[in-house]
C-alpha cells in the first residue's frame, strides 16, 4: 500500500529518483516527505483537471433565464476566478445577432443585474460568442459544431462542453435530438473532454412526460452527465437545512410524529405572473413550484440521516420522502387540496380567457413512513398575494404535562425556518411574565442569518449550481428517482382536481388569506 501510493507520487510529481530513494529507506520522516510530495502532486493534478478548457453552450441565450440568472452568475464566477482559465460561452438562439451584438447584450444584462459599470463588464463579455439558429433546424447546430471545433483547434484540446437548455421545456425534445445528430454531445472522455447537459424545471408536465424526457436523456447521456436543475437546492438557506438538522443534536430526538404535529411549507409571492403567461398558463402553481422547490424543502426537513452528505446518498434520502408522500383521499380532496386563481389572471398577456390554471394551492398531505405517519404536511403557495415569504413551519405537539395556566389553550412551540426574504430561524416559546402570578406568554428565540454573518457573501444559487456542474458534483441536482416519485404525488392531485371538479376559487390581488 505504502509502495503503491509512493509509486503514484513518483508518476505525478515526476520525481522518480528522489521518491524511490525514500521508499527504499522507509523512515518515518522520509515517508512524510514522500506523502507530502504525493498530495501536492495530486492537488496540482486535480487543480489542472478542474482547470480544463470548457465551453458552455447556452440554448435560449437571449431569454429571461439568461438575463436574470445565468449572466449574473457567470459574471460573479468570473470575478471570483472560479471559471477555468480557458472558458468561453456560446449563445444559441433564433434572434438575428452577431458576436458583437450579443456581447453588447450580455454586457447590458450583467451591468443591469449586478450594478457593475458597462466598462467593467466589457472584458467579461469577450468570453461570449453567438450562433444564430432555430431549435428545430439542423443547420444552426452544424454551424455550432464547426465553431466549437475551431475553438478546440485554437486551444489545441478537446474541451469540456456544457449544454444548458435555457428554453421552455417544449423545445427539449427537438434540441436534444439535434444536439445528438450533429455529434455535439459526443464526449472525448469522462473526466476530460466531457459533455454535460443541464435541464431546467419543470421536468416534464406530468409523470408520463417526465419519464419520456428521462428516457430520451438516457439515450443520449449517462446519468452522471445529466444535471436536472432546481435552483432552490442551491440557495444558502436551503443548504443550511442540512447543517441545521444534522449538526444540532437537540433536534433529532424530537424530530418525529411523537413530538411534531404539523410541517408546513409556504412559498408566497406578491408578484403575479407578469410577462410569463406563455410558460405559466396551463402549467400552474403546483407544477411550477410545488412539484420541485417545495417538495425539495420538505424532503430536506423530513428525510432520514444519509449515509454520507454527498451526491447519491443525499438524493436517495430525498427520494424516500417523495415516495412516502400521500395525497389526500379522493373523497376529501376538495377540502384538503384547494386551488385558486387571482382576479385578473385571465387578462394577463398570453393567458387564455377561460383559463382554469391555478395560481394558488393549499394541500394537506401526509407521509406513510413510521417516523412521520399521522403528521399533517401542508404545502401552500400562491402568486399575487400580500407578501413574499418562503418558510418552513414546524408545529410541536401540546404536551399533557405542561405548565399551562389556561387549560383550553394550545401551548405549542413553533419553529419558523425562513428561506427568504429575512433568512433565519425563530422558535416560539413560552415564558413567565415577571410578577407574582404564574402568567405565561409567547416569545421568540430568533436567529437572523444575514446579521449573524454580516459582511460575509451569500452566494447566489445559480452561481453555486453552475460551478457544481463544471466541477461535476451532482449533490444539488435532482435524480430520476426523485422526479418520478414527486410527479406521482403531484399527478394524483392534478387528476383529482379535474376528476372531482374541485372549484377554482377567485381571490383578490394582495390577499392575506385565501378562503377556499
Ligand atoms: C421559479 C418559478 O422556478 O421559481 C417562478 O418558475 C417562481 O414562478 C420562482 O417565482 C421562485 O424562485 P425564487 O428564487 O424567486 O424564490
Amino acid at each position: 500500500m505504502l509502495k503503491l501510493s509512493l509509486k503514484r507520487a513518483y508518476r505525478s510529481a515526476q520525481a522518480k529518483g528522489f521518491v524511490l530513494g525514500l521508499i527504499q529507506r522507509k523512515g518515518v520522516v522520509q515517508w512524510n516527505i514522500a506523502r507530502f510530495l504525493y498530495i501536492t502532486a495530486m492537488n496540482s493534478r486535480n487543480q489542472q483537471r478542474k482547470d480544463l478548457p470548457t465551453v458552455a453552450v447556452i440554448l435560449g441565450a437571449t431569454g429571461d433565464l439568461m438575463r436574470r440568472k445565468l449572466v449574473p452568475a457567470l459574471f460573479h464566477l468570473n470575478l471570483e476566478g472560479k471559471l477555468p482559465s480557458l472558458f468561453s460561452v456560446v449563445g444559441f438562439s433564433q434572434d438575428a445577432l452577431d458576436k458583437e451584438g450579443f456581447q453588447r447584450l450580455v454586457s447590458n444584462m450583467a451591468s443591469v443585474k449586478t450594478g457593475a459599470s458597462l466598462q467593467s463588464v466589457a472584458s467579461f463579455s469577450k468570453r461570449f460568442s453567438y450562433q444564430q439558429g432555430l431549435f428545430e433546424e439542423k443547420e444552426g447546430y452544424l454551424k455550432l459544431a464547426e465553431s466549437l471545433l475551431m475553438q478546440d483547434t485554437a486551444w489545441k484540446v478537446c474541451s469540456n462542453k456544457l449544454f444548458y437548455l435555457a428554453t421552455p421545456t417544449s423545445h427539449y425534445k427537438t434540441i436534444l435530438q439535434n444536439l445528438k445528430s450533429s455529434g455535439l454531445t459526443k464526449p472525448c472522455g469522462i473526466k476530460e473532454g466531457w459533455t454535460r447537459i443541464v435541464v431546467e424545471k419543470p421536468f416534464g408536465k406530468d409523470l408520463k412526460t417526465a419519464q419520456a424526457l428521462d428516457r430520451m436523456l438516457g439515450k443520449l447521456f449517462a446519468e452522471e452527465q445529466i444535471y436536472r436543475m432546481d435552483h432552490y437546492l442551491g440557495k444558502e438557506t436551503v443548504q443550511n437545512i442540512l447543517a441545521f438538522r444534522f449538526s444540532n443534536s437537540f433536534l433529532e430526538p424530537a424530530w418525529n410524529k411523537e413530538w411534531i404535529e404539523s410541517v408546513s411549507i409556504r412559498l408566497l409571492e406578491k408578484e403575479g405572473i407578469g410577462e410569463r403567461g406563455l410558460f405559466y398558463d396551463g402549467i400552474g402553481a403546483l407544477r411550477d413550484v410545488g412539484q420541485n422547490h417545495m417538495l425539495q424543502l420538505l424532503a430536506l426537513f423530513l428525510m432520514e440521516t444519509p449515509e454520507s452528505f454527498e451526491g447519491d446518498d443525499v438524493r436517495k434520502r430525498r427520494a424516500e420522502v417523495f415516495k412516502a408522500l400521500e395525497a389526500p383521499e379522493a373523497d376529501r380532496l376538495a377540502q384538503l387540496a384547494t386551488r385558486g386563481q387571482y382576479a385578473g389572471y385571465t387578462a394577463e398577456k398570453n393567458v387564455a380567457q377561460d383559463s382554469l390554471t391555478e395560481t394558488y394551492f393549499r394541500i394537506n398531505a401526509s407521509l406513510k413512513n413510521s417516523r412521520w405517519k399521522g403528521v399533517s404536511v401542508i404545502l401552500e403557495s400562491g402568486k399575487g398575494l400580500a407578501k413574499d415569504l418562503v418558510e418552513v413551519q414546524i408545529v410541536f405537539r401540546h404536551l399533557g404535562y405542561c405548565l399551562c395556566p389556561d387549560k383550553n389553550k394550545h401551548y405549542k412551540n413553533v419553529l419558523h425556518y425562513t428561506i427568504q426574504p429575512d433568512e433565519g430561524v425563530s422558535m416560539r416559546f413560552w415564558v413567565k411574565k415577571p410578577g407574582s402570578k404564574m402568567d405565561i406568554e409567547e416569545k421568540d428565540f430568533t436567529f437572523d442569518y444575514k446579521q449573524a454573518f454580516e459582511g460575509e457573501e451569500f452566494e447566489e444559487a445559480y452561481e453555486r449550481l453552475l460551478f457544481n456542474v463544471i466541477e461535476g458534483d451532482q449533490t444539488l441536482f435532482v435524480s430520476t428517482e426523485e422526479i418520478t416519485a414527486s410527479w406521482r404525488f403531484v399527478d394524483s392531485i392534478l387528476r383529482g382536481w379535474t376528476k372531482r371538479k374541485v372549484p377554482l376559487v377567485s381571490y383578490k390581488r394582495g390577499a392575506e388569506v385565501i378562503e377556499t
